[in-house]
């Protein structure tokens, strides 16, 4: 018999501190890489949305109305981030800011008065300023310090009522894209210090797996990637060969450290072939292999396509979710078979299913979504409304694939696509929604910040009403 989506499935949505909350400075809030760098760097990008944080949605003034509509919705479970600025405003502060907890605090309690599981995720992309100013995530000893110190009060304060934590959110797309979603001008072509981040962040989060089982037995934890699988162009096995090791290098190499304490000899290779000198020691490696996670969460937007590379080929250059290239081992190539979301990332629901297949495969761990969505250009009617067929659509193909997902054997325990509500995106601005909730402000004016229901927020409390059965 086909195996069903059981009855404590957490359906809810996601979003992340930076791109809801505003209240930039807000009780003690100190500044992050989001709020130092927004506007400046990233308009050299060209890319249309300038929009900063400090208002976002507003969220830190309104959690309650908002906490409220997820209710009406029938969430299960809230994903969220805490900004560590709030928490220590500088990253190094002797104590943390007790104003920053209570809001954390109030949030919590909030989501447990209606029963939604909250869904933490302790770093998602805004890193304290004051720590980047000294080298940040690429400085290791202050780094490993102010991150296990962030995460110590996080355990004591919530752990009581949070049962399930996320590391860092995309640490893969953070070392891949680094200059897009952190604001930084870092990425991959700065080959050593990105990878030693990426390195610092492995033992961090391995630092971070131990003291909740000693502060937090109970609770699960679990790194926050966004895997999208990768196909060869065509079934030439030179195409074949550099989707495996695309695969490898954009999404296994993020996970098997913290489920197998190993790095892959491909990816081994790979730095010393360009001579990328990675500080690591024996010590971290016994770290890495003592800690195992409980989970999987992901963030799914698409799969990726690659061919083996060629010299006379167009290289594509995009965000993170548009693919890339390493020289002499994979370029990114166009899926022509998936059609493309209005700013251009491709639309996969198999690959959703099939991405699920492979994490089976290789970890055999539970898997939680903690994004999944279409950032699109919502209209506000003069009546009120928003009609989001589209992203009604974009949802239903990949809510239908739960089923054989589960059916397949895969142990997914709970779907929480981006965003909850609409919030500023990464790079482009507010305009580019997700959100199940509409905000009313554009990217200049901020208008009323009113609350209004999309028609996909009813179509999504039908969903979760019937547990997947009415899409
Ligand atoms: C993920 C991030 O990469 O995708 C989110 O975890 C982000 O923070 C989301 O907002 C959508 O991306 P974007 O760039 O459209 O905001």
């Amino acid at each position: 018999m086909k195996k069903k989506i059981g009855k404590n499935f957490l359906w809810g949505a996601s979003t992340s501190a930076y791109q809801v909350e505003g209240g930039w400075n807000a009780d003690g809030k100190g500044p992050s890489v989001q709020d130092a760098n927004a506007g400046g760097f990233i308009a050299e990008l060209n890319f249309d949305g300038i929009t900063d944080f400090k208002v976002a949605a507003d969220h830190y003034h309104h959690y309650k109305e908002d906490v409220a509509l997820m209710a009406e919705m029938g969430f299960k479970s809230y994903r969220f981030s805490i900004n560590w600025t709030r928490i220590f405003p500088t990253g190094m502060d002797k104590k943390p800011n007790e104003k920053g907890i209570d809001f954390y605090n109030k949030l919590i309690d909030e989501l447990i008065k209606y029963n939604i599981e909250p869904l933490v995720t302790i770093h998602h992309f805004d890193l304290p300023q004051g720590l980047e100013d000294l080298g940040g995530w690429n400085n290791k000893e202050l780094i490993l310090d102010s991150y296990t110190k962030f995460c110590e009060v996080l355990f004591k304060e919530f752990g009581d009522r949070v049962k399930y934590w996320q590391t860092i959110n995309e640490q893969n797309m953070v070392i891949l894209f680094g200059h897009i979603l952190k604001r930084q001008k870092t990425g991959v072509d700065e080959g050593t210090k990105m990878y030693q981040i990426f390195h610092n962040m492995n033992v961090a989060q391995a630092l971070a797996i131990q003291l909740l089982r000693k502060m937090c037995p109970n609770a699960k934890i679990g790194p926050a990637p966004n895997i999208s699988y990768v196909y060869p162009k065509t079934s030439k096995p030179n195409d074949v060969l550099a989707a495996d090791t695309a695969n490898l290098i954009r999404n296994w190499i993020y996970i098997d450290i913290l489920a197998k304490g190993t790095y892959d000899q491909i990816l081994l290779n790979f730095w010393s072939d360009n001579g990328y000198d990675i500080k690591i020691t024996q010590e971290d490696m016994d770290l890495l292999k003592s800690v195992k996670i409980d989970f999987i969460a992901f963030n799914y937007y698409s799969t990726m396509t690659v061919e083996a590379p060629t010299s006379d080929k167009e290289y594509i250059v995009g965000d993170q979710q548009m693919g890339f290239n390493l020289e002499n081992m994979f370029q990114s190539a166009t899926n022509e078979h998936l059609e493309k979301t209005e700013y251009g990332w491709e639309i996969d629901p198999i690959g959703f299913r099939m991405t699920c297949r492979a994490l089976k495969t290789r970890y055999d761990l539970p898997i939680i979504i903690t994004e999944n969505g279409l950032g699109a250009k919502d209209v506000l009617t003069s009546d009120g409304k928003i009609h989001d067929d589209y992203r009604i659509e974009y949802l239903r193909q990949h809510i239908k694939q739960i089923p054989d997902i589960i059916n397949d054997g895969v142990d997914l325990f709970g779907y929480n696509p981006w965003s909850a509500i609409d919030l500023v995106s990464t790079h482009q601005g507010i305009s580019k929604r997700y959100g199940f909730i509409y905000v009313n402000r554009d990217e200049k004016d901020l208008k009323d910040l009113k609350r209004y229901r999309k028609d996909s927020f009813y179509w999504y409390q039908k969903v979760i009403s019937t547990n997947g059965e009415n899409i």
